[in-house]
């Protein structure tokens, strides 16, 4: 039976106030918490990163599911591993661009070329595994499944993220057209954990839970919610029912 969880996006959270925020979705039955740490570069905003991870460790027991929309997620997971993160899940487009770019010009199959983005990316995978903490790869909006199919085939990573909206911002629209890919990995891995971030609300958790997802990131529906953090956590789990 896979895991229901809920994972609220704390970039939609109050910064000024995070460990009170995290202490209350956590008590309204949120297992994980979802850190956004984009670096300006791979997605267009600057949100956090590790000194703020270090600081909700010291605050909080809850599982801190780190997102790293960033060019460069390598660079920054010693720093995760020291400040106390459970998982980190990194974008795969750096690594299918980098394959891409060795593979210009030369008589490389499209074949090959995936394949040495994919070993790329098990190799930060196993770095991060090393460290302690979950892996994971996530999917932007226009990015195929096929890298991540063959991730999880090697059983390089934990879970598989299909970014619903493009990296950068919270309160964006939920875009369903994602949904194939989750229906694909669900179809081939009946254990994996499918996590699916962006425009999660009620109504949208229910589409991607149908569609096999079962952790849910949401940031406004939570953060946002009028009724309050248990009333909106309450409301996507019922989604995973
Ligand atoms: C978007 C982030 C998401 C975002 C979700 O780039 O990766 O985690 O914070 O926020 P909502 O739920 O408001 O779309
Ligand atoms: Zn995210």
């Amino acid at each position: 039976l896979l895991p229901a969880i809920i994972s609220p996006s704390i970039l939609a959270a109050d910064f000024a106030n995070l460990a009170q925020e995290v202490a209350s979705v956590q008590a309204a039955g949120a297992e994980w918490v979802h850190v956004d740490m984009f670096d300006g570069s791979f997605a267009p905003n600057f949100t956090i990163g590790p000194p703020v991870v270090a600081s909700l460790r010291k605050a909080s027991s809850i599982f801190l599911d780190c997102h790293l929309a960033v060019s460069d997620p390598a660079k920054y997971v010693p720093a995760l591993q020291a400040a106390g993160a459970n998982s980190v899940t990194f974008q795969i487009e750096p690594f299918l661009d980098a394959a891409a770019a060795a593979a210009a010009g030369g008589s490389s199959s499209p074949a090959d070329t995936l394949a040495a983005a994919v070993a790329a990316a098990a190799g930060l995978a196993a770095d991060i595994r090393a460290r302690g903490m979950k892996a994971a790869v996530a999917l932007a909006v226009g990015t195929g499944v096929e890298a991540a199919l063959q991730l999880v085939q090697q059983g390089a990573v934990d879970m598989v993220l299909c970014m619903t909206v493009e990296c950068g911002f919270g309160g964006q629209s939920f875009q369903g057209q994602v949904m194939p890919k989750v229906q694909v990995l669900r179809a081939a891995f009946p254990g994996l954990n499918i996590q699916v971030d962006g425009g999660i609300n009620a109504e949208t958790a229910r589409i991607a839970a149908a569609a096999g997802a079962n952790v849910l990131v949401a940031g406004t529906a939570v953060f946002g919610c009028k009724a309050g953090h248990a009333a909106a956590v309450q409301q996507l789990q019922q989604a995973l029912i």
